[in-house]
């Protein structure tokens, strides 16, 4: 069978700059919450591999957008970093970074690439995290005045922008499950930086709406459908909380302009609520996107508790519903993540449903594997696991398209093997990979054919 797309799909992938830049502490940019972290623990990054190991993509933009446009992209998302733009987070420009941020946009554009630029990747400048990081609201003011800059600066040629990638994982990783800085880990101020984080993104989204500038403004949410073990009443509303608390939560601010009044009605009954401004319910309406952009890779399976939860613990959401391991689920044998190719569908058929089928794009999907680095007596790294796996969710999202869902694209995380967190190079995701040494390139199998498919615009299966 063919898989046709509509015509102008978006084929590309996604980067982001704290994780390809490199020069961490150069050209004027200032130490991220990243650098700061890795300085004072670094054996809490997979074989001790920091910030600054990277692809240098500071440095080798050029030949990186030749090979985009080699693999066919149309659209490549990456990000601007914050530290390095403003380097005292709020304030005076570096001119250094408007240069490089300008030579990028117009290289892309030049080789008929169309920018997809993020603000805010994980990177809190520390300058900012002193303050007291999302929990301070002068930190979301300084934020909105960034990301304006950046539609001043480079608004006149980039036409979509996205306030935040994945906005839940510096809630769940710096203030719940201690997997970023600042490693705390307590409800009630991870609940205040996802608040503060959608004021954020509202403020922004308001700026550039009123600046009229002929693109699009959106957010990235990653977004993991919860499935219940099954249809009994306790684990279909540990199913459906899970969903209010990690889905939800930045989705109905995102699409309806307001928190979903369940959420509201359990936070308040366990005393978690986030202070609020009198203003924030008109800016939250205001901070509706014209483009989401959904990052998926699991699932969620949830069940009710098995055990009743001591009501002295500290509050977490895991008081409503424990995760389990579905029986005869499939797994990726590279990394322990589940797949489920029907998940993206699921996903679309939700918007559509249940969301006024808002415009969308795939904006990551991607498997990470680990000690990948094999090549055959050729020199290329025979990845078909990771074309099935692209393959797969491609033909869910063809179907979803079929039934009518708004879905413009599809981006594959990521381009090059990039350093990703605390797992640095553990998880390889690129379908080109990187010599960290020589600083070598290689397209992967999957390059390929990612290739083959976007100059298709499809593929036979
Ligand atoms: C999502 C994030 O946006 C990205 O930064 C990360 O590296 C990938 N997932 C892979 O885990």
């Amino acid at each position: 069978m063919k898989y046709q797309f509509p015509d102008n799909f978006w084929w590309g992938s996604a980067s982001s700059a704290p994780q390809t830049e490199g020069e961490t502490l150069g050209f004027g940019k200032t130490a991220t919450i990243w650098d700061r972290w890795f300085k004072e623990q670094p054996t809490r990054f997979h074989n001790g591999v920091g910030p600054a190991e990277t692809s240098t993509f500071y440095k080798n933009w050029k030949e990186d957008i030749a090979l985009l446009k080699a693999l066919n992209h149309n659209t490549f998302r990456t990000s601007i970093s914050w530290a390095r733009l403003i380097p005292e987070g709020c304030g005076t420009v570096n001119h250094e970074a408007v240069t490089f941020y300008n030579q990028v946009i117009d290289e892309l554009l030049a080789q008929g690439i169309k920018p997809f630029i993020n603000l805010f990747h994980f990177d809190m400048p520390m300058v900012m995290q002193q303050q007291g990081g999302w929990e301070n609201r002068d930190v979301v003011t300084a934020y909105a005045e960034f990301a304006s800059k950046c539609f001043e600066l480079f608004g006149d040629r980039v036409k979509h922008w996205f306030t935040f990638n994945e906005p839940v994982v510096p809630v769940e990783g710096g203030y719940l499950y201690d997997f970023h800085y600042p490693n705390v880990v307590d409800f009630k101020r991870a609940a205040t930086v996802a608040y503060h984080t959608m004021i954020a993104h509202s403020l922004a989204v308001k700026a550039y709406h009123e600046r009229n500038d002929g693109g699009e403004i959106g957010i990235i949410l990653n977004l993991t459908p919860s499935y219940p073990r099954s249809q009994n009443p306790a684990d279909v509303k540990a199913a459906n909380i899970a969903d209010l608390m990690f889905n939800r939560s930045f989705l109905d601010p995102a699409l309806r302009g307001e928190y979903p009044q369940e959420l509201v009605a359990l936070l308040k009954e366990h005393g978690q609520l986030p202070v609020c401004q009198p203003e924030d319910k008109a800016l939250l309406a205001a901070g509706v996107v014209d483009l989401l952009g959904i990052n998926y890779y699991q699932p969620r399976r949830i069940k009710c508790r098995d055990s009743l939860v001591n009501p002295d613990s500290p509050f977490m959401p895991e008081w409503f519903f424990e995760a389990y391991e579905m029986p005869g689920r499939k797994m990726n044998p590279y990394r322990g993540w589940e797949i489920y190719e029907q998940g993206i569908y699921d996903i679309l058929t939700n918007l559509r449903e249940n969301y006024g089928n808002p415009n969308c794009y795939i904006s990551e999907n991607g498997m990470g594997v680990e000690n990948e680095q094999r090549f055959d007596e050729n020199g290329q790294i025979q990845d078909d696991y990771r074309i099935d796996f692209v393959r797969d969710h491609l033909k869910w999202l063809h179907k979803g398209i079929s039934e009518g869902s708004n879905c413009l694209g599809y981006h594959m995380w990521t381009f090059i093997d990039n350093w990703s967190w605390c797992n640095a190079y553990k998880n390889r995701y690129g379908f080109v990979s990187l010599n960290l040494e020589t600083q070598q390139r290689t397209i992967k199998k999957s390059g390929e054919w990612y290739r083959t498919t976007a100059a298709e615009n499809g593929f036979n299966d």
